[in-house]
């Protein structure tokens, strides 16, 4: 897929979610959260559901909770924009209530059909909800900072999983906050594990094309023909 195909079929997911009545959320909410970043970034981080400030805006993680997001995104030097963010329901529950089994069923075609789309290299779950949803049978004391393979019936058809403890809960203690620091300096060397992983499974070959293009050959720069600049490393880390 072309990333101008990713990005046309986020937004068409994103159009059907803000249409959703498939469940009680949809009564209360002022606007659905479908998610959203870099429709060809290799990092999907997943919450658990829009608190009242994404209810208002119909963005994800723009409360406190994503402040808290950004800065740890930023102790990585990654920006929110570098990654995709979402969550497991899309709509508020009220009084920021955990979200139902039934709603979180309701939800889940969005979210795998998300993953098939980004086909990410690493899914970072935020909170036990995101965690239970790739993760089930373990606690968020536990599994916080491990990661294992993501089940392709997630939609992540080859992807790893790393879990972290919810941003709202670094913020109530401090401990936490720690470990979320600890837990996000993985992410780059699991994000390395999780490349070699798909190289490993064909993924590579899989998405050459065919054929590839020889690669013109480049003139040597003229006095007055400066050689053209690389784009800056960073530019070049998390988009495939
Ligand atoms: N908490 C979440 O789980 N998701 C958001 O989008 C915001 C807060």
């Amino acid at each position: 897929m072309t990333e101008a195909e990713r990005r046309a079929a986020l937004e068409a997911i994103a159009a059907e979610v803000r249409a959703c009545t498939g469940c009680r959320l949809h009564e209360r909410r002022t606007r659905a959260v479908p998610g959203e970043g870099h429709p060809s970034t290799e990092v999907v981080f997943v919450g658990e559901g829009p608190g009242m400030n994404e209810d208002r805006e119909g963005r994800p993680f723009v409360g406190r909770a994503g402040d808290l997001l950004v800065r740890l995104l930023g102790s990585i030097g990654w920006q929110r924009e570098d990654v995709f963010i979402t969550n497991v329901v899309k709509c508020r529950p009220p009084e920021n209530r955990d979200p139902e089994p039934d709603e979180v069923a309701a939800c889940a075609p969005f979210l795998r059909r998300q993953l098939e789309v980004l086909d990410p290299a690493l899914i970072v779950t935020l909170g036990r909800h995101s965690m239970g949803r790739f993760m089930p049978g373990t606690t968020i004391g536990r599994a916080h900072g491990t990661f294992r393979p993501a089940d392709p019936a997630t939609g992540a058809r080859a992807a790893l999983v790393l879990a972290m403890y919810h941003p709202a809960a670094a913020l109530r203690t401090s401990a936490v906050e720690q470990a979320s620091f600890a837990d996000i300096a993985l992410v780059p060397s699991v994000l390395d594990d999780a490349r070699a992983r798909r190289a490993q499974l064909g993924d590579v070959v899989a998405t050459l094309p065919a054929v590839a293009p020889a690669p013109a050959p480049l003139a040597p720069p003229t006095p007055d023909q400066p050689a053209p600049e690389s784009p800056p490393l960073d530019q070049l880390t998390l988009f495939r």
